[in-house]
């Protein structure tokens, strides 16, 4: 039997998250029938490469979907409301990296690692989300945590690097900091403050209820993703002058008892996760190492000496990567494989 391939578009090619949907593409070996690489009117002209061979960026638009079968969207939440629906009608399953449709209950929000059975409801809008780039390092970890003993609370902090904020961020770190170092004037474009050699508890825009909406993406999605609408989430997201990579420090009450050494053996052993811990030589997860591959690190695995059942950690992965097109990536090689 002859294997099935498919015609794959990436809108947002040019940005750095779809710049990186196609590398996955290619280091996944994924059955690409021919590709389809979409951005702006900016980027007409431009020419990326895939397997070698130069291909045209062509400007997104309604007609851009017709004869494709896939469609792998981070263009920006705006663009991702108006043409994954467009996309969908032309029989295209669009894998979408906004927020636009994350939280839709038409629209399933999947890791693969986590909850890949939920890829089935694509059927329903033609749309699956991919979950915010925090999100995702997190309920790697929380969910084999979250089968054995049950997780009542969650309580985090994120360092987030630049690059989650796209190329325009990454130009303005690498820009202040040569600025500062050279005892120069750091201009400020992309954050309301400066972020070379500053932190930031800024993170997409503040909500009526005093937290910002990153920070209150990261509670509603992780309980869709885990479907479990009752366990208790808080989070605190930080913008830290840092290229890739994003880090957490999380802090994890559960229903039932369990050891530092339980939890670090189960993890271990999850998929997609590489335990990190050996404080004794140094040995924990850096966003420095997550940078650059695919697996979520989780070390400083301790008990949380405060409460009962508690144990902390600090999660880092490649925010670029498994915190957007890797997973991306993977999930469209579900639907590649079990469902079109
Ligand atoms: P372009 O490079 O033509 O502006 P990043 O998140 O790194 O900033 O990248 C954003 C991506 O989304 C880029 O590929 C950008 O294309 C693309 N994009 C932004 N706005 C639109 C739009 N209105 N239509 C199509 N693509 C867009």
């Amino acid at each position: 039997m002859s294997k099935k391939t498919f015609n794959v578009a990436v809108a947002g090619a040019t940005g750095a998250v779809g710049n990186q949907m196609i590398a996955c593409l290619e280091e996944a070996d994924f059955p690409v029938k021919s590709i389809r690489l979409l951005a702006s009117a900016r980027s007409i002209g431009r020419k990326l490469r895939f397997r070698g061979d130069l291909v045209d960026v062509e400007q997104l638009t309604e007609k851009s979907f017709t004869g494709m079968d896939i469609a792998l969207f981070s263009a920006g939440g705006s663009t991702s409301e108006q043409f994954a629906p467009i996309a969908a009608k032309a029989g295209c399953v669009v894998v979408d990296n906004s927020s636009a449709w994350r939280m839709d209950a038409q629209v399933p929000l999947v890791v693969p690692e986590v909850n890949p059975h939920a890829v089935a409801q694509y059927t329903q809008k033609g749309i699956i989300a991919n979950p915010n780039c925090s999100t995702i390092q997190m309920v790697v970890a929380l969910k084999p945590i979250h089968r054995q003993y049950g997780i009542r609370r969650v309580v985090v902090s994120t360092y987030q690097s630049v690059s989650g904020t796209g190329k325009k961020a990454i130009e303005e770190l690498f820009n202040q900091t040569r600025a500062m170092i050279n005892f120069l004037e750091a201009e400020t474009r992309v954050y309301p403050h400066r972020i070379a050699f500053n932190c930031l508890p800024h993170i997409d825009k503040f909500l009526d209820n005093g937290y910002t909406k990153e920070e209150m993406k990261m509670v509603n999605e992780t309980r869709k993703i885990l479907e479990d609408p009752d366990i208790a989430i808080t989070a605190t997201t930080v913008r830290v002058p840092v290229f890739f990579g994003h880090s957490e420090a999380v802090n994890v009450e559960t229903r039932h008892a369990c050891s530092a050494d339980e939890v670090r053996a189960l993890l271990a052993s999850a998929p997609g996760i590489k335990v990190v811990d050996d404080p004794a030589c140094n040995r924990y997860p850096l966003a420095i190492d997550a940078a650059g591959q695919d697996l979520t690190l989780v070390g400083r695995i301790r008990q949380d000496e405060s409460i009962p059942n508690g144990i902390n950690m600090w999660i880092a992965a490649d925010n670029i990567r498994k915190g957007a097109a890797t997973n991306a990536v993977q999930i469209a090689q579900i639907l590649g494989e079990h469902y079109l």
